[in-house]
């Protein structure tokens, strides 16, 4: 943990963010699936609206130095997240990806990253943290266990649905503009 260094994503990390969203992928057996560009990412994360933060941990030694390595190969682990609203409790947070490279993992790294986490969820005020972990990752899943968090797949029943772009189009383009949607007085 000495030569690591955790702090809040900047714009210039995005190229290394998304690789390691592209090897979380691959971890996760969807490899094929991140259709994500690295420009999207900066304007999403960085742009006028943000949408996403980002916690990253990245190495602090030499072999950093950005004339020894491409830009964002110093990056070593990240965790990604985004607040949501309930309607029931209000504010909570919502853990998107969180991975740390193989080669780093079981120095504490994660669990730091999860503090800092932690720490953004309580000071505004959620009443909990969200997230998906896929059932065959026994690993991450004990990792989450052992900080206490329960698996609510089978107490709440819950299914988790999509409704594709194409969909929403079909959806979007039988309605008016939903700007033009005025509040009747
Ligand atoms: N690899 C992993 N864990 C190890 C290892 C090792 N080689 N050796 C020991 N461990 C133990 C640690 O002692 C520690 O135990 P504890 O829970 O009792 O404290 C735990 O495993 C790992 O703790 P950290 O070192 O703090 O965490 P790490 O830096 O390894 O990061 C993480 C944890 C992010 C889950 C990492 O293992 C990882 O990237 N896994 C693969 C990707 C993944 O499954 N990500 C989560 C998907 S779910 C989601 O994204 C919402």
């Amino acid at each position: 943990m000495d030569n690591i260094n955790i702090r809040r994503a900047c714009a210039d990390d995005c190229k290394g963010i998304l690789r390691m969203i592209k090897e979380l992928a691959t971890y996760e057996k969807l490899g094929d699936d991140v259709h994500l560009t690295e420009q999207e990412l900066r304007q999403d994360g960085f742009g006028d609206r943000v949408f996403y933060q980002c916690f990253v941990a990245e190495l602090k030694s030499k072999e950093t130095d950005e004339a020894s390595s491409p830009q964002g190969d110093s990056l070593v682990g990240f965790a990604m997240f985004y607040f949501v609203y309930d309607p029931w409790t209000g504010r909570s947070i919502c853990l998107e990806d969180f991975y740390v490279m193989r080669a780093h993992r079981g120095q504490g790294i994660g669990s730091e990253i999860l503090k800092l986490v932690s720490q953004v969820a309580v000071e505004s005020r959620c009443s909990v943290m969200t997230f998906l972990v896929a059932e065959w990752n026994a690993d991450s899943i004990e990792f989450y266990r052992r900080r206490g968090a329960v698996n609510c797949t089978a107490s709440e029943g819950w299914h988790v649905y999509n409704i594709t772009r194409q969909s929403l189009q079909e959806i979007a383009s039988d309605q008016k503009p939903w700007r033009d949607v005025v509040v009747q007085a």
